[in-house]
């Protein structure tokens, strides 16, 4: 059974089709790259997934389990989790906080952030923190934290709720060389029961971490394969580039 499943799925805005009758198969444990041209559909197709747009037409099913009538919080409850193209972490609290938050709020615990009322989640959110690369930083203010450390944390809140399908836009957008390193590092080092389907528009990131790829071109399927079929394709080609150029497209081996 797939991890996600989504057949037929389109939606319109007005006149525009951003996404146009997509099959998309996700399997278990797989690194699944989104990728295509600016405007192709990949953040609406995203969001649909996620259930924060719902779809004109179409069925998704997360594990088998059809969630298209489905809010983005109860699709939550059944272990798909999110971090979003745009940050959206709160400046007042520190890393471990906002971690507390996210791990209280998936317990449905009463919420505290007093630590000595919660040692036990100050502990998991300190553990999560490691996990994401953060080791020691649970007591940063989340603006003292540069751009990279800030998408760590996000795929620390986001892994707070012990996702099965982890959902990721554009997770390296705006990070250095470094970052992105350690960006890649983190996703490759996660455990296979975490399926993880990522937007990335960075083709080297794709090809160091995704072993499938899904490419939209127009709001539609263009191909689906492994990383060396999206390497050999013209069509991909020529959908991000134009028809008839000749230079590289992908620049590492
Ligand atoms: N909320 C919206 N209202 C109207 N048009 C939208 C909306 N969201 C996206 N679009 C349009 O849908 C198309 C696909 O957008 P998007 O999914 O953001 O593409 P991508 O993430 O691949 O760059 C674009 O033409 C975009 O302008
Ligand atoms: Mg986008």
């Amino acid at each position: 059974m797939s991890a996600l499943s989504c057949s037929g799925v389109s939606r319109s805005f007005g006149a525009l089709t951003a996404v146009d009758r997509v099959d998309l198969t996700v399997a278990p444990g797989a690194r699944h790259a989104l990728i295509g041209p600016n405007g192709a559909g990949k953040s609406t197709l995203f969001k649909l997934v996620t259930g924060t747009m719902r779809a004109d037409a179409g069925r998704i099913e997360l594990a088998g389990r059809d969630v298209t009538g489905l809010s983005e919080v109860r699709r939550n409850r059944l272990g798909m989790s999110q971090t979003l193209q745009h940050s959206s972490l709160f400046a007042s609290m520190t890393a471990a906080e906002t971690v507390s938050l996210a791990l209280q709020r998936h317990d449905g615990s009463r919420i505290s952030l007093l630590p000595r009322r919660r040692p036990e989640v100050r502990d998991r959110a300190d553990a999560l923190l490691a996990d994401v690369g953060l080791p020691g930083r649970g007591d940063t203010a989340v603006p003292a934290l540069s751009h990279g450390e800030r998408k760590q944390l996000e795929v620390a809140l986001a892994l707070a709720c012990r996702p099965t399908l982890l959902l990721l836009d554009e997770p390296a957008a705006g990070m250095s060389a470094a970052e992105r390193g350690r960006l890649v590092e983190l996703l490759s080092g996660l455990p296979p029961e975490v399926t993880v389907l990522f937007v990335e528009h960075d083709l080297d990131l794709v090809f160091a971490l995704a072993d499938s790829v899904t490419v939209l071109h127009l709001g539609a399927v263009l191909l689906s394969g492994t990383p060396a079929d999206v390497r050999a394709s013209d069509a991909v080609r020529e959908a991000y580039l134009g028809a008839g150029r000749r230079e590289e497209l992908f620049t590492r081996d």
